[in-house]
């Protein structure tokens, strides 16, 4: 897994490294609020985020100016709603760096990446339905509305396809 480059923002494999900044992210009320509800333990952290779960789930931190930024990862064939050349992908951005842009471009690039490097033809995610800023966020990404979905709670499913 190389690193991918977008406008201003660099996605790079997370790796052991990370976990004290992982760890505090996923501490923060403004991430979990968004991932699960409540704060995770640092066992947590360290099996699921520092790239442990690869080839299955590709983890990335995204860095803006040299600073980390964002947490997004990608699964391809996850879900019982993907073929084998399709996968979902879910992303926070920390608080400190949100209505910056860095969402945006990190998620574009991501999706660009998938649909042409590595030869995906569809693209997921499955926003909240009580998370309007997130539900706009995907639309202006360019995702599509499928249909509504259990997540974890009632959520939407959208996608962009190649
Ligand atoms: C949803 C989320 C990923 C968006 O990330 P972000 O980096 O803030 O996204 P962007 O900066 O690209 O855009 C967000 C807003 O900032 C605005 N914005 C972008 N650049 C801006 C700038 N330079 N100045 C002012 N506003 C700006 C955008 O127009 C957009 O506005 P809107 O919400 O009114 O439509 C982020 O809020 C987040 O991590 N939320 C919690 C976790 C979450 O919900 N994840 C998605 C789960 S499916």
């Amino acid at each position: 897994m190389e690193t991918i480059r977008g406008a201003n923002v660099t996605l790079r494999p997370a790796g052991e490294s990370d976990l004290d900044l992982l760890a505090r992210w996923f501490s923060d009320p403004g991430v979990y609020e968004w991932w699960g509800g409540s704060p995770l333990r640092r066992e947590v952290v360290a099996e699921k985020y520092v790239g442990r779960r690869r080839p299955a789930v590709e983890s990335l931190i995204v860095e803006a100016h040299g600073q980390p930024v964002e947490y997004i990862q990608y699964h391809q064939g996850f879900a019982d709603y993907h073929r084998a050349d399709e996968g979902g992908i879910d992303m926070f951005v920390a608080p400190h760096a949100r209505r910056r842009g860095f969402g945006r471009d990190a998620a574009g690039t991501l999706v660009r990446h998938l649909l042409s490097e590595r030869g995906w033809s569809r693209v997921t995610v499955d926003p909240a339905k009580n998370n309007p800023s997130a539900l706009r966020f995907w639309r202006e990404c360019g995702f599509q509305y499928e249909r509504d979905l259990d997540s974890e709670g009632p959520a939407e499913l959208l996608s962009v396809v190649r």
